[in-house]
């Protein structure tokens, strides 16, 4: 398939996420959102992709974009932030939507308080990327388009 006949990925970020560069520094980077985003559009080219990025700090707006993916989306590569670890109604949405979704995270999740080792969205998702950094979106954007090239 052409990338002009292909529906983009989506890429969404979840609650604080807006405020990388400056949200503690140490454990996230100094990347900005519009770093990533800028980045990963980068990739999306090369690899013969086009992306669309979203991000919302409220939980029922994520779920909103999510279920939009169903018809306009071919995959999904979501950083949930602290939904992560608390949403019944994201981890439901993906379900429910059933487009292959990449969860990716910045820190190492497991190295961190053990309120972060649990993610509701992980069991529902193709697999999972994190503790890279910014390069965690990269790295699943790489891998959701494996699956998608290969679907
Ligand atoms: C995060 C990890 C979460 O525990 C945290 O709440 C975030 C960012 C990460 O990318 O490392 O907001 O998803």
């Amino acid at each position: 398939m052409t990338a002009a006949a292909q529906k983009p990925v989506l890429v969404i970020h979840g609650p604080n996420l807006n405020m990388l560069g400056t949200r503690e520094p140490e454990v996230y980077g100094t990347d900005t959102l519009a770093d990533i985003d800028a980045s990963l559009a980068k990739l999306a080219t090369e690899l013969g992709w086009t992306i669309e990025t979203f991000q919302s700090n409220g939980e029922g707006d994520l779920v909103t974009r999510i279920q939009q993916a169903a018809s306009r989306n071919a995959g999904i590569l979501i950083n949930p932030g602290a939904y992560t670890h608390t949403s019944v109604a994201i981890r439901d949405a993906v379900a429910a939507v059933g487009v292959p979704t990449v969860e990716c995270h910045l820190s190492n999740i497991h190295k961190r308080e053990e309120f972060r080792h649990r993610s509701l969205i992980v069991g529902v998702a193709v697999g999972q990327v994190m503790g890279f950094g910014a390069q965690s979106y990269l790295l699943g954007l790489r891998a959701l388009v494996s699956v998608l090239d290969r679907s």
